[in-house]
């Protein structure tokens, strides 16, 4: 057969990646065991109706057709709107794309930035895809870790201290999973000043934006000097729980975009007019059930909270933001995946070990706020009477 080449084989065959507990729940799941899955970031309710209505309005219109490689017009004239309205930073449809989900806009600012070889800076714990997207896109991940003690925000020193000749770009997440850490103005400042002093690109990924519960979401494309080196990343997928429906976007210079349109001509060759029509009707309507679904998380949030707080050794990083708890298991067990495994066989309860979020979350594990109020804070009593009287021996 002939060969791969080695910038696929640099994302594929890669060791577990944390996935195997979700995957064991699914299968126990599938056999007819009474499993609680808590491992996935994807909504337990569907899209609001009206957006629905509006794709089968624009299938039954006939708009079956391609549309802009960029996206159509009134979508990024939409997202623009409101990227200018969040963040004060006047935006044009010019420094907008529209692209399939959050995940496609990282891989292409990465693709954008790096050269074979160069490095790129991802802050640990991450997103579960980062380093991947890093590799695919023929760079070298490099990870500057965050501490449990604090709070996982980062030092911006320590991101400088990593940067080196062959540093291109800076790739953070705020609001962040899996910790629902929200980058404080400091924070940021100093990551953005890291950036202007070695002319790098800083690619935002804020695609939790919609659901900060304490504490101010700050876009560092609006700080100074940050608007010509900034990639942000958005999505729908989170705020209008439209997973499936893969709208997302990427702000950036004129320039920037315009080579983006340059890229996504040769992978996707721009995006379904229906969905997108759908998509506009979720942000024109003053973004329709945007607020209801972060009201709907922070309730949950409190929730478990609250029931996990009654357990001895668990320690929880109460989050400001996003749709997950990060769970410091450490008082039972070093290896928050042995306490997941553990936690699946007795309990029947599926979460994600910290570990796959890089090492800085090991003794941790992750579950997410997508399964309704009463489940959730019964799960959530459970782990905590689990950590009580288990012994990882
Ligand atoms: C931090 C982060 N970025 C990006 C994504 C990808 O989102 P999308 O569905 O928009 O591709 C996710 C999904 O969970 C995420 O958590």
């Amino acid at each position: 057969m002939a060969e791969h080449s080695t910038r696929i084989r640099s994302i594929t065959g890669s060791e577990d990646d944390g996935w195997g507990v979700h995957y064991r729940a699914q299968a126990m799941q599938s056999a007819g065991e009474d499993v609680t899955i808590l491992s996935v970031g994807d909504h337990d309710f569907t899209t609001d109706q009206r957006i629905v209505d509006a794709c089968k309005d624009s299938l039954d219109a006939g708009q079956h057709h391609y549309s802009p490689v960029t996206g159509g017009v009134d979508l990024r004239e939409a997202v623009s709107a409101r990227i200018t309205e969040r963040t004060g930073v006047t935006t044009s449809q010019d420094e907008t794309i529209i692209c399939p989900g959050g995940q496609a806009g990282l891989y292409a600012c990465a693709t954008l930035a790096i050269n074979p070889g160069d490095e790129a800076i991802i802050v640990e714990p991450y997103y579960a895809t980062y380093a991947q997207t890093i590799l695919a896109a023929g760079g070298v991940p490099v990870c500057v870790a965050t501490l449990p003690e604090d709070g996982f925000q980062p030092s911006a020193a320590a991101i400088a201290a990593a940067i080196t000749s062959k540093t291109r770009m800076i790739l953070i997440n705020s609001p962040q999973n899996p910790s629902g850490v929200v980058y404080t103005r400091e924070t940021l400042e100093g990551i953005a000043a890291a950036c202007r002093d070695h002319n790098l690109w800083l690619v935002s990924d804020e695609v939790y934006e919609s659901q900060v519960y304490d504490g101010e979401h700050i876009s560092p494309r609006a700080l100074e000097g940050m608007t010509d080196r900034t990639l942000v990343i958005g999505s729908m997928s989170k705020s209008h729980a439209m997973t499936g429906w893969r709208v997302g976007w990427v702000i950036g210079p004129e320039a920037a975009i315009a080579s983006l349109a340059d890229l996504f001509l040769t992978m996707t060759y721009g995006m379904a007019p229906f969905i997108q029509n759908a998509a506009l009707v979720g942000l024109r309507e003053g973004g329709q059930g945007e607020k209801e679904i972060a009201a709907l998380y922070r309730r949950r949030r409190d929730r478990a909270l609250q029931a996990l707080s009654k357990s001895a050794k668990l320690k929880v990083h109460a989050p400001a933001a996003a749709m997950y708890l990060l769970i410091d298991v450490r008082a039972v067990s070093a290896s928050g995946e042995a306490f997941a495994n553990a936690l699946l066989d007795e309990e029947k309860i599926g979460v994600m070990p910290g570990e796959s979020f890089g090492a800085s979350a090991a003794g941790h594990i992750r579950i997410s706020l997508c399964t309704e109020d009463d489940k959730l804070a019964e799960a959530c009593a459970r782990i905590g009477d689990f950590a009580d009287n288990w012994s990882a021996a």
